[in-house]
């Protein structure tokens, strides 16, 4: 389980989080819903490591690792997709996915049976292995950073906004993997503007209003609450449509 507890943190001497407690329990996945400059992003780089914390803990199990470095919360099992996806766009998609699984420094063989699971999962990444990252599609870039994360083998996925500027087809596409990955017992702590579709996968969800957790429920009982509605449904979807790329 993901323990967040008191998470304070900012920027130069802007405090942003005031004080956060969240959980992510094994396989659970707990979306974190709010309006733009609510502390959504940063919350999430706190517990990736990217950003310090002022004050409070992170626990992953009985290990505390809001003092440790990226790429070591990373092997322990938390890895942040970033927002923007950040590939290496020279670099074709496979060189892409081994780069993903550096860290874990696998023997050969182990590397390509993860290797096939990400294709497995993502046939379209496998067709197109050989390709420059950054030609493909933006549909193709996120399932390419997904799959970037996968190789890594975590334990709790980190994921702001998996549907920014994407066609709703591919995003449906999107949220069916990561429902199947949740199914095979990855937790998630899913960033959303998408409020709706975000709390429809989620077990949890907390909504977060200006660095203060605000209100905390089950997924479902979110999309049934008048107020979530009224401030989080439908705002977003107008924005989301005119960023819309090609698949
Ligand atoms: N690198 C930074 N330096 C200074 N201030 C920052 C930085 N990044 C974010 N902020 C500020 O912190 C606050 C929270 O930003 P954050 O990116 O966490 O919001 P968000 O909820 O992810 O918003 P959005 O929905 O727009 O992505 C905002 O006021 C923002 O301007
Ligand atoms: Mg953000």
């Amino acid at each position: 389980m993901l323990k967040l507890q008191g998470i304070r943190a900012g920027y130069g001497r802007i405090e942003v989080l005031h004080g956060i407690e969240c959980t992510v329990g094994d396989g659970e996945i707990v979306t974190v819903v709010g309006a733009n400059g609510a502390g959504k992003s940063t919350l999430l780089k706190t517990v990736s490591g990217i950003l310090g914390i002022w004050s409070g803990t992170i626990e992953l199990g009985s290990t505390a690792i809001h003092k440790k470095s990226v790429e070591r919360i990373a092997s322990l099992g938390v890895v942040q997709i970033p927002e923007g996806r950040q590939l290496f766009g020279p670099l074709t998609v496979e060189e892409n996915l081994e780069l993903g699984g550096y860290a874990k420094r696998r023997s050969g063989r182990k590397a390509h049976a993860k290797l096939e699971e990400v294709y497995e999962l993502f046939p379209r990444l496998r067709e197109r292995r050989r390709q420059q990252a950054g030609t493909l599609s933006g549909g193709e870039q996120q399932m390419l950073a997904i799959g970037r994360a996968l190789m890594a083998e975590p334990r709790v996925l980190l994921l702001d906004e998996p549907s920014m500027g994407l066609a709703p087809l591919i995003v449906k596409e999107i949220f069916t993997i990561l429902g199947e990955l949740n199914q095979r017992g990855l937790g998630m702590l899913l960033v959303e503007q998408d409020a709706r579709l975000a709390l429809s996968l989620a077990h949890r969800g907390l909504v977060l209003e200006r660095g203060t957790v605000v209100l905390e429920d089950t997924g479902q009982a979110l999309l049934n609450n008048p107020d979530v509605q009224a401030i989080y449904f439908g705002q977003h979807g107008g924005r989301r449509d005119s960023r819309t790329e090609s698949a």
